[in-house]
């Protein structure tokens, strides 16, 4: 069966460097079919509109986190990795080329620099840039979130409604949530069930700013997609505090301790 693993919300330059190593060492061991990362890989805190007047508007932070990210998560994956990879776009990945087009609209129907499949060197590193709705299985569509309305709290609902809606099994991240949710209709016996899968975070929660330090129902962890003919069985897998997680019955990444004390 086609292996197909599902990372989102990476929010480079603030992920969890550690699980984010575990993922991609976890990815050249398993040599899965496809890697799709839906959304969020970069933070662009720099355009954000919550920065606007503030000194990170001044930072010049865009072509620096555009080459952070390609070092510390393109580069490495596509050293143990050289299967498809395919990215869509988050409503952080967008904020460059929102930001020009609303502040520089004269230059922006022109301007592909600040594209982030261009930022990000996509071509460079053979990765394709994906479009909302993409179908990595049979009956499965993949977006990031945002480009429809609605939240829900509850982890996996938000795919849920976003599933029931499209009348399909769907695969998203932007909530930071980690959960599969079926959702089943029919009767008399006969019933068809579609997911909600939303898939988690890797960021380091400590640099969200956003939260102010205060509570977050976010959960870090990836998915995973075990693919047939005619659809695919969803697996939600979380990471633990310690950057490690269980697949298949194996730990991968888990902190070693030589004479009590940690060792690389
Ligand atoms: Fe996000
Ligand atoms: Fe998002």
């Amino acid at each position: 069966m086609k292996r197909i693993v599902v990372v989102s919300d990476v929010q480079a330059p603030f992920e969890d460097k550690r699980a984010v190593r575990n993922v991609i060492e976890f990815i050249g061991d398993y040599q899965p079919d496809e890697v799709i990362q839906i959304g969020d890989l970069v933070d662009y805190p720099t355009p954000s509109r919550w920065h606007t007047g503030t000194k990170i508007e001044f930072e010049n932070g865009v072509l620096r986190d555009s080459e952070y990210t390609k070092a510390n998560f393109l580069a490495p994956l596509r050293a143990v990795y050289d299967g498809p990879v395919g990215v869509l776009e988050g409503n952080h990945d967008e904020r460059p080329r929102k930001y020009l087009a609303s502040r520089a609209p004269a230059l922006s129907a022109e301007d592909t620099h600040y594209r982030f499949e261009n930022l990000l060197d996509f071509k460079g590193f053979g990765i394709t840039k994906l479009e909302p709705y993409y179908q990595p299985a049979p009956g499965w569509v993949a977006i990031h979130g945002h480009e429809s309305p609605g939240l829900n709290n509850v982890a996996g609902r938000t795919a849920a409604a976003k599933a029931k809606k499209a009348g399909v099994s769907l695969v998203m991240g932007h909530t930071h949530r980690l959960a599969v949710s079926p959702e089943s209709t029919g009767f008399g016996g006969k019933l068809k069930t579609i997911y909600g899968f939303e898939v988690g975070h890797l960021m380091d929660v400590k640099k969200a700013s956003y939260l102010k330090g205060g509570p977050a129902n976010w959960q870090k962890g990836f998915g995973l997609l075990y693919a047939g003919k005619y659809g695919a069985t969803p697996q939600a897998v979380p990471v633990e505090d310690d950057g490690s997680f269980v697949v298949e019955g194996r730990r991968f990444g888990e902190v070693k301790r030589i004479n009590g004390r940690f060792a690389k």
